[in-house]
Parts: C-alpha cells; sequence; structure tokens
C-alpha cells in the first residue's frame, strides 16, 4: 500500500505531516512518488488566511478525479481547515473518506481500517482527547536527515484577534520535558545535528506546567550530539530576559530568531490585542542583541489591518528600518471566520493593502540588499544538510543559506565558509576547515 502527502502551512503542520508518516510507515505503508500511485492520498491543510483554503479544494477537485478512476483510493484531510470546518467540508467535498485534525493524529490507524470498511471515518472533536500523548510514541519520517523539528507545545492561549489558531489547534499544551528530551534523544541517535524546537508560541512553553522555557533550553544542549539549537515561534510578550540569557549562555543556541512584530503602530497593535507597544518590542530586540552579539531577526507583519492608516502603516515601516530583519513574511490582513477583527468596521479595500505590500516589500528589498553585502568576505560556521545540483549546501548560524563546492560525504557535518558572494536569498562560498563538534 501506498501513501501520498500534501502539506500545506507551517512548519507544526509539516512536522504533523512527518509524524503521520510515522504512523504510516508503521502500518506497512510505502510513500509514493505521485497521487496517481497512491492508495490513501492526505492533504494536510492550512486555514490562516483565505488562499490555502482554496488550495486545499483546488487539490481535492484533482484527487476527486483519481477517485473516479481508482474508487477503492482513499482520500484523507486533515490539519487546520479540516478542524474548523468539520462536517461542513465534506459537504463542500463530498469525495472526503476520511478526516481528523492535529488533536488525533494518532488514532489514523484506527481511522484508516473505518474508511477501508466502506465508512466514512471522520474524527473531528471539539477538544483534544484524554490520550493526546499517544502521539508521541510514533516516531517521525524525515526527509532531512540533519535538521529535525520537534514539537513542545500544541495551541495557543493568545486572543490575537485575527487569527484563528487557537480554534483550529486549541488551547496552550505544553509536552512533558521528558517527552521532548526523549525524542531529542532518539533524533540524535538517528544523526541528527539541529534540533528545532516548535510551538505556535513557543516562548510560552512550560507556563501551564510550571517551568520556564529557558529551561527547556538548557536541558535540550546537556544532551551530547545536539550541536545545533533554534526555536520558532516566539511571541514578543513572553520573549523575557531570562530566555535571552539562555540563548547567549548556550553555545549550540544560532543566533537567529523569528519574532513576529505584525505591525508598528501601538493602537493597530492593541486592536490585534497583541500585549505589547512599538517601543516594548524594540527594546526586546535590543536586550536580545545584548545577550546575543551578531543575533539577526526575522518577522511576519500584516497589512491593512482593519482600520489601517497611512500614519499606522508608516509605523510598521519605522520598525523594518530601525530592526534591519534578515527576512519579512509578510501578509495582507484576511479575514477569518468567527474571529473578532473580522468583525471590525473598517475593512481596508484590497488595493491598498495590495498597494502596502509592494511599498513594504521593495523597502526590504534594499535592506536585504544591504545586509547580503555585509555578509561578503565574512567567514560563517554552516551546517551541510544537503546536495543539490552537484553543491553543498546549509544554513548560517544566523540562518542564511549557503552553497558550497566539495564531496556528498561532507553532509552532515558543520564547516567554516568564507563568503565568496553574496545575495539577497543565496550566498556562495569556499570551505576553510570543518569546525570540531
Ligand atoms: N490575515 C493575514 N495574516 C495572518 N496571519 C495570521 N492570521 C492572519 C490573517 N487573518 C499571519 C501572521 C502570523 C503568520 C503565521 O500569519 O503574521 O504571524
Ligand atoms: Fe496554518 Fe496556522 Fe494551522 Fe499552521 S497552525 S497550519 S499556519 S492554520
Amino acid at each position: 500500500m501506498k501513501y501520498y502527502i500534501k502539506t500545506f502551512g507551517c512548519q507544526m503542520n509539516f512536522n504533523d505531516s512527518e509524524r503521520i508518516k510515522g504512523i504510516l510507515h508503521h502500518m506497512g505503508y510505502k510513500p509514493a512518488d505521485t497521487p496517481e500511485e497512491a492508495d490513501l492520498i492526505l492533504i494536510n491543510t492550512c486555514t490562516i488566511r483565505e488562499k490555502p483554503d482554496q488550495k486545499v479544494y483546488s487539490h481535492l477537485g484533482e484527487y476527486k478525479k483519481i477517485k473516479e478512476k481508482r474508487p477503492e483510493v482513499i482520500i484523507g484531510v486533515c490539519g487546520c481547515l479540516a478542524q474548523r470546518m468539520g462536517w461542513q467540508l465534506v459537504e463542500k467535498a463530498p469525495v472526503v473518506d476520511l478526516m481528523f485534525s492535529s488533536f488525533n493524529i494518532h488514532h489514523l490507524p484506527e481511522l484508516i481500517q473505518q474508511a477501508q470498511a466502506g465508512y466514512r471515518a471522520i474524527a473531528i472533536l471539539e477538544e483534544p482527547p484524554e490520550d493526546e500523548d499517544r502521539m508521541w510514541e510514533f516516531k517521525t519520517v524525515r526527509d532531512n536527515a540533519y535538521c529535525a523539528y520537534v514539537t513542545v507545545m500544541k495551541g495557543c492561549d493568545k486572543h490575537c484577534t485575527y487569527c484563528v489558531v487557537p480554534k483550529t489547534r486549541g488551547r496552550q499544551r505544553s509536552r512533558s520535558l521528558e517527552s521532548i528530551l526523549e525524542e531529542v534523544r532518539w533524533l540524535v541517535a538517528d544523526g541528527v545535528k539541529e534540533i528545532h524546537l516548535l510551538g505556535q508560541n513557543v516562548t510560552a512553553w512550560g507556563q501551564d506546567i510550571n517551568i520556564h522555557f529557558s529551561e527547556l533550553l538548557y536541558r535540550v544542549a546537556e544532551i551530547p550530539g545536539v550541536e545545533r539549537i533554534r526555536f520558532t515561534t516566539g511571541h514578543p510578550s513572553d520573549m523575557d530576559e531570562r530566555i535571552a540569557k539562555a540563548m547567549g549562555d548556550i553555545p549550540q543556541i544560532c543566533e537567529h530568531l523569528h519574532l513576529p512584530v505584525q505591525s508598528g503602530s501601538n493602537r493597530i497593535l492593541k486592536l490585534m490585542e497583541r500585549n505589547y507597544t512599538k517601543e516594548e518590542y524594540l527594546e526586546k530586540i535590543h536586550m536580545l542583541r545584548e545577550y546575543v552579539p551578531g543575533i539577526t531577526f526575522s518577522t511576519d507583519i500584516i497589512v491593512g489591518f482593519p482600520t489601517e492608516t497611512e500614519e499606522d502603516f508608516e509605523e510598521t515601516l519605522d520598525v523594518l528600518r530601525k530592526v534591519r530583519f534578515e527576512q519579512v513574511f509578510s501578509f495582507k490582513y484576511s479575514p477569518r471566520p468567527d474571529t473578532p477583527a473580522a468583525y471590525m468596521e473598517g475593512q481596508i479595500p484590497d488595493e491598498v493593502k495590495t498597494d502596502r505590500m509592494s511599498r513594504l516589500l521593495s523597502l526590504q528589498k534594499e535592506i536585504l540588499a544591504e545586509i547580503a553585502r555585509s555578509y561578503e568576505g565574512t567567514v560563517q560556521e554552516v551546517l551541510l544538510e544537503s546536495w543539490q545540483d552537484g553543491k553543498l549546501v546549509g544554513r548560517t548560524r544566523t540562518n542564511r543559506w549557503v552553497s558550497v563546492e566539495g564531496s556528498e560525504d561532507m553532509l552532515g557535518k558543520t564547516v567554516r565558509v568564507r563568503i565568496t558572494r553574496s545575495q539577497p536569498f543565496s550566498m556562495e562560498g569556499i570551505i576553510l576547515e570543518e569546525v570540531e563538534a
């Protein structure tokens, strides 16, 4: 039996798919190269904005044609859109045989059996089930041999007024320290060098089980063989001095942080219920730079949030100029069902959103061109994680991609590289020496 999984959305969804693959391998399934060859087709969905919703329906349309030719094929939908829509999704797309969400990935074996027996297996639960932690018993199947994601927390307890995630992934549930460390130990034994801790709001990890996130960082770093640590996504209001200090203290933590600011306008931040001001955000950036010399940042920005004026938008551009992010992910505000912002007055016309977005992108392009130039001639530590078009490719500790000449047997090694050419989205360099682990 063969499976095909199409994954949309964030790294959490990506990691969920890796676990789903683990479960399927455990059941004896093998991966198919195309959906046409598969006996089980799964779409792991995202619903953060309207666009990903539409993509899911268009993929389901394609898979419907496959099912018309081979009716025994099982078509499943999981993830955030599944959780948000429930049975409504089946009404819209009757081709769906099976549905579950990030709450009950570990119920997949029973659900597949049910679908194979000819029943519709729809398991969308209001709340995460009691046995949710059983999910961690299944190992993930990864494409990247050296860098691995580890989900440490599920759900989110923040109430950002634009965001659908608390509805699709539920309340914040921190995974236990021991369960996380066990997975990290297993990954390292499997050859992984870089551990990337994941949570919708990872800096709040531990708040519901009385441990501080910085403790998790120290404990992961103690595991022999962990060469690099990253974590995503941080929330500025939980990003405190203890975390900054841990980042500075622990040699394996990479000098990079994704810290979504969303807007630079205090008025908009308040409407978003982000719980910080522009000044507080900039102070946190300053504090992190003090504790972690050379740290780089990336961020998320929403343009055209309800009532956003030109002045508000200028404040956002000002944050870009002040912080000089290495990467900015910007999104046009997209109203999501059942979120407070969707019902606010003063929705912004699409042309205005498009115009602000393009101005933001062109400012960021200038900043990035300058940052890119500043890398030329520098020496960077690069973990060689893949082989592409006859070259070794890896990331600097500051999270920039570099390609170098070398042989495939260098994969998994960390090397010092002199950067010879640097462009906004890629760099080239030459290997100087290997870094002893
Ligand atoms: N509209 C546009 N962007 C959104 N994001 C979250 N919700 C919305 C929405 N309704 C963006 C935020 C978040 C990123 C993952 O997606 O910037 O950080
Ligand atoms: Fe998309 Fe958010 Fe779900 Fe991730 S958590 S898949 S970004 S809706």
